[in-house]
């Protein structure tokens, strides 16, 4: 079967900018807001419209296709498994925290992966009115324009992103407050945007050098992943090796010898932590 990439691009850039306006409207208006089973795993009603916007739309014009999303994937309780059909991957609110609070980092992303291959990945935000786009092995895009993943070569002349929240979650304690005394000390300095998905970009615009994290799902990842790896950088898992796209422990990075030199830093920190605490 082909595929026509370009056509699939060009209805999925449409459609998210049609639901960007979603973003736009409800960003200072009242949300009800929910909890999705655990306490800081918030959703809103605007999450479940754009999903179910964007599926329906997609799967009027593509019958056949399938799809994995983050509040369809809530409400079953069950992650579909990933086949080699043309699947789009959605996260309607990337952010969903920062969205509640009017923190304008918020975004949606969409990625299409055929034959396990990511094809295509936006990620929108209408209030920053940053839309990057990337197509296989056709470059990485914000706003039609190309973009590149910084040039730096050392740790130490990098600014990182990480995400602290994780630590919430007792099993990652020592290794988030670890990490973090080690980018302190050993970076420019840390940022932490609270969306998985606009972090991504970020590296890939050349914003920042590296983004690290963990715990989080296929559809905070799969859109970001392919707009780094067009623009020059790579995303792979936070021991070294490929990428589990489907439970994904990422260090994405500009290059590989930033990417190389996270991983070496974050092995001994834990060593050095566990032996001191
Ligand atoms: C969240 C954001 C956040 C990441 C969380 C995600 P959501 O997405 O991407 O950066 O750390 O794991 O759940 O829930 O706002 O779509």
């Amino acid at each position: 079967e082909s595929h026509d990439i370009e056509e699939y691009y060009n209805i999925a850039e449409e459609l998210v900018l049609k639901a960007g306006k979603i973003i736009e409207n409800a960003i200072d208006s009242y949300k009800n807001v929910q909890c999705k089973g655990i306490e800081w795993d918030l959703v809103t009603e605007y999450d479940r419209k754009i999903e179910d916007i964007l599926q329906t739309q997609l799967s009027e014009i593509y019958p056949k296709h399938k799809f994995i999303g983050e509040e369809t994937t809530a409400e079953n309780k069950c992650l579909p498994k990933l086949t080699d059909d043309p699947t789009w991957i959605i996260d309607p609110i990337d952010g969903t925290t920062n969205f509640i609070h009017q923190f304008p980092h918020t975004c949606i992303s969409v990625a299409l992966v055929i034959r396990k291959k990511i094809e295509i990945g936006i990620v929108y935000n209408p209030l920053m009115k940053q839309f990057f786009s990337a197509k296989r092995q056709k470059g990485a895009f914000l706003n039609g324009r190309p973009i590149k993943t910084s040039k730096i070569a050392n740790l130490s002349d990098s600014l990182i992103a990480m995400e602290p929240w994780i630590a919430k979650n007792s099993n990652y304690l020592v290794s988030v407050y670890s990490r973090m005394h080690a980018l302190i000390q050993g970076t420019h300095g840390i940022r932490s945007l609270g969306t998985a998905a606009l972090t991504l970009c970020y590296v890939a615009m050349g914003a920042i050098e590296a983004y690290h994290v963990e715990s989080i799902e296929v559809w905070d990842v799969a859109a970001g992943k392919l707009i780094i790896e067009e623009a020059g950088g790579t995303v792979i898992d936070t021991a070294g090796g490929e990428l589990d796209l489907i439970t994904p422990r990422i260090i994405a990075a500009c290059n590989h010898s930033i990417a190389e030199q996270l991983i070496q830093l974050f092995k001994t920190i834990v060593k050095y932590f566990k032996q001191k605490y």
